[in-house]
């Protein structure tokens, strides 16, 4: 299996079965971002361990292209368990990294739209758009 067909399926397979898409009651806190060049759009909400330091769920609804779908997908399982600290030093790159697949330059801002989300919901990034009243408390 090529390297490319590999990259297809593995995005393909997050973009048909989205892991943790849905609405979640009560979280702790939720953002969106969008791409206003095209419109995709992520809403991304969670909730925090009893200790409130951990990640303990992470659900996302939007719409978006195949690789904003399967970025929020995968992000809601590689973040889970993770502390807010641990997310603030998560860079771009790591994430990529954890996707395993090769991202061009001109589909990172796909890739990264979920956890841009993410980081303003918790509160290490700025909203672009505004903090969601989307849920609530
Ligand atoms: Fe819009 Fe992917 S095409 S973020």
């Amino acid at each position: 299996m090529t390297e490319s067909i590999l990259y297809r399926e593995i995005i393909m397979d997050h973009y048909k079965n989205p892991r943790n898409k849905g609405i979640m009651r009560h979280p702790d806190g939720s953002a969106e971002r969008d791409n206003p060049l095209c419109g995709d759009r992520i809403v991304i909400a969670y909730k925090l361990d009893g200790k409130k330091k951990k990640l303990l769920s992470v659900k996302f609804e939007g719409t978006g292209c195949s690789l904003t779908r399967a970025g929020a997908s995968m992000l809601t399982e590689f973040v889970k368990g993770k502390t807010i600290k641990e997310l603030a030093v998560y860079t771009d790159g790591d994430f990529i990294a954890d996707m395993g697949v090769p991202i061009t330059p001109a589909r990172k801002k796909c890739a990264l739209l979920a956890l841009e989300a993410l980081r303003t919901a918790v509160g290490i990034e700025k909203p672009l758009i505004r903090k969601t009243s989307r849920y609530p408390k």
